[in-house]
C-alpha cells in the first residue's frame, strides 16, 4: 500500500497542485463530499473525457470502468447527446413550458418500462422522493419500506438500516438527520419475504421502494421468484411498489423490469438517461395516476412539495431524447452485456487460478467482484465482508496502471464504447493485483 501511494505521489504532480489549491477554497478541497473518497491522496484532475476513457491533467490515460457511477454509462460525450444538446442551447435551455422532446421522451420510457405516465425531474433523488410523496397521498398511509443497505439516493426516509438484533436505526453515517428515520421507515433485509410480510401486514406502509437488485452496497441479485412474490405482498397489502431503476438499467434497455417483465406500481430512473446532463424520471401506472390527480388540487400544483424549476427543462429532455434513441439502444446492450461477460469471466479465472475465496457477480453490463466465496444473498451479509483497506489498496493498484473503477466498491460499467481490449487490460491488471497480494 505505501509503495503504491507512493508512485500515486508521484504520477500526479499536478493533481497534488490542484489538491493544495483547492483546499483553500473548497471543504475538504473538493467541490463534492464523495470525492474524498477516491483512493489516492487526493483526487485526480479530469482533463477530458471521451467515450470509455478519461486523461487527467497529469497527461495520463485512464480506462474508465467507473463512469461517473452511472451518470456516463452511456460514455464520455456522446456524439448524438452532444449534438441535441447544442442544437437546444440555441433554442431555449429552459422555458417553464414543455417541447415536443418531452412527450417522445414519456412514450419511450413508456415503452421500456411498461408504465403509461412519466414525470420529469433533475435527479433521481427528487424522482425518488417525489414518488414516496404521491404513495403516502394516495394511501393516507405514514411510512415507508425499504431494503437493509439500501441507497435511494439523499433521500431522508431511506437513511435507515438494521441492527445486528434486527432494529431500524439511522444508518451510519446520516448527516443530521430532520427526523429520525426510525420513526418513518420500516427496514426488511432483501431477498426475506417473510420480513417483508411482517412489515406491509398492518398497512401502515404507503411504499416499498426498492432496486430490484441491490447495487450500492455491492450487486446482490434477487432470488428466483423474490421479486414476483414481492409483487404479490405489495398488491396484497395495498403497498405501493416503486422499483428504482438508476442503476439496475444496466440490466437491458428496460432495467430489470423491463427484462423480467415486472410491473410496480411506480418506476424511478435517472443518472445515464440524459447521457450526463441532468435529467431523471418516474412513471406510474393509470391506476395511481388518477388517484394521484383525484386528489392534487391544479391551483397548489406549484407549492405542493413535488418541483423543482428547471424539472422537465428543455435542455434535458433534449438530452434524454438523445440518448435513448440514439446511445443507450438495445443494440448497444447487445455489445455492453458480453463485455460485462467477458470482465466477469476474466476476473473468474484470475480468482480460480490463485485459489483465492473471492466472488464475481454480474448484472447485465455490471460487474462486480465481492470479498467473500460465494454470492451475498442479502445487503447486511455484502456489508459485513466489505474491506475498505484491501478495496482500497485494489483500486490504487488499478488507479496506477490505468484503470478507473468505482471508489465506493468495486464495482465495473461497461459504455457502448468500451472495448474488448478495455475488458482484457482490467484482467491483466487485477491478476497482477492479485499476484501481488497472494503470491
Ligand atoms: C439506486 C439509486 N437511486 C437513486 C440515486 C440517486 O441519484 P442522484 O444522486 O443522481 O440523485 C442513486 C445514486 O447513486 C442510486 O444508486
Amino acid at each position: 500500500m505505501a509503495r503504491e501511494e507512493a508512485v500515486f505521489v508521484d504520477r500526479h504532480p499536478r493533481a497534488r497542485a490542484f489538491h493544495d489549491r483547492a483546499r483553500r477554497s473548497l471543504l475538504a478541497g473538493v467541490p463534492m463530499n464523495w470525492m474524498v473518497r477516491w483512493a489516492g491522496a487526493f483526487p485526480l484532475y479530469v482533463a477530458s473525457a471521451a467515450g470509455a476513457h478519461v486523461t487527467d491533467v497529469d497527461g495520463h490515460d485512464y480506462i474508465d470502468f467507473c463512469l461517473g457511477d452511472t451518470g456516463a454509462m452511456a460514455g464520455h460525450g456522446p456524439a448524438p447527446t452532444i449534438a441535441a444538446v447544442e442544437r437546444q442551447l440555441r433554442r431555449g435551455i429552459t422555458t417553464m413550458l414543455p417541447t415536443e422532446d418531452a412527450i417522445w421522451a414519456g412514450e419511450e420510457l413508456g415503452r421500456r418500462f411498461g408504465l403509461p405516465l412519466w414525470q420529469f425531474t433533475i435527479t433521481a433523488t427528487d424522482a425518488n422522493r417525489f414518488s414516496l410523496r404521491l404513495a403516502r397521498l394516495i394511501t393516507g398511509r405514514p411510512l415507508v419500506a425499504v431494503h437493509d443497505r439500501n441507497y435511494h439516493g439523499t433521500v431522508d426516509e431511506t437513511f435507515a438500516w438494521l441492527t445486528d438484533d434486527g432494529r431500524v436505526e439511522s444508518r451510519q453515517g446520516n448527516i443530521g438527520p430532520q427526523v429520525d428515520p426510525a420513526l418513518t421507515t420500516r427496514v426488511v433485509p432483501f431477498n426475506d419475504l417473510e420480513a417483508l410480510e411482517r412489515a406491509l401486514s398492518d398497512r401502515q406502509v404507503a411504499a416499498l421502494l426498492i432496486e430490484p437488485a441491490l447495487t450500492n452496497v455491492g450487486i446482490v441479485l434477487p432470488d428466483p421468484g423474490y421479486l414476483e412474490e414481492v409483487r404479490e405482498i405489495t398488491s396484497r397489502t395495498g403497498t405501493i411498489l416503486i422499483h428504482d431503476e438508476t442503476h439496475t438499467i444496466c440490466a437491458g434497455p428496460g432495467g430489470m423490469t423491463g427484462a423480467g417483465g415486472y410491473s410496480p406500481d411506480m418506476l424511478v430512473i435517472g443518472k445515464t438517461i440524459g447521457g450526463g446532463i441532468p435529467a431523471a424520471a418516474y412513471g406510474m401506472t393509470a391506476d395511481v395516476a388518477e388517484r394521484v390527480t383525484a386528489l392534487s388540487p391544479e391551483e397548489d400544483a406549484d407549492v405542493g412539495g413535488i418541483g423543482g424549476t428547471l424539472a422537465g427543462y428543455a435542455l434535458s429532455l433534449a438530452a434524454i431524447r438523445a440518448t435513448l434513441g440514439e446511445v443507450l439502444t438495445a443494440e448497444a446492450f447487445d455489445r455492453m452485456i458480453p463485455l460485462a461477460e467477458r470482465w466477469e469471466s476474466g476476473v473468474n479465472e484470475v480468482i480460480a487460478s490463485r485459489d483465492v475465496p473471492w466472488h464475481v457477480t454480474r448484472l447485465g453490463a455490471r460487474a462486480e467482484y465481492h470479498f467473500m466465496p460465494d454470492r451475498p444473498r442479502d445487503g447486511m451479509e455484502q456489508w459485513r465482508h466489505a474491506d475498505p483497506e484491501l478495496e482500497r489498496f485494489l483500486h490504487l493498484w488499478a488507479m496506477n496502471r490505468g484503470i478507473l473503477l468505482t471508489p465506493f466498491h468495486n464495482m465495473a460499467l461497461m459504455s457502448p464504447s468500451t472495448t474488448a481490449a478495455d475488458v482484457d487490460r482490467h484482467t491483466e491488471v487485477f491478476e497482477e493485483a492479485v499476484a501481488a497480494l497472494f503470491g
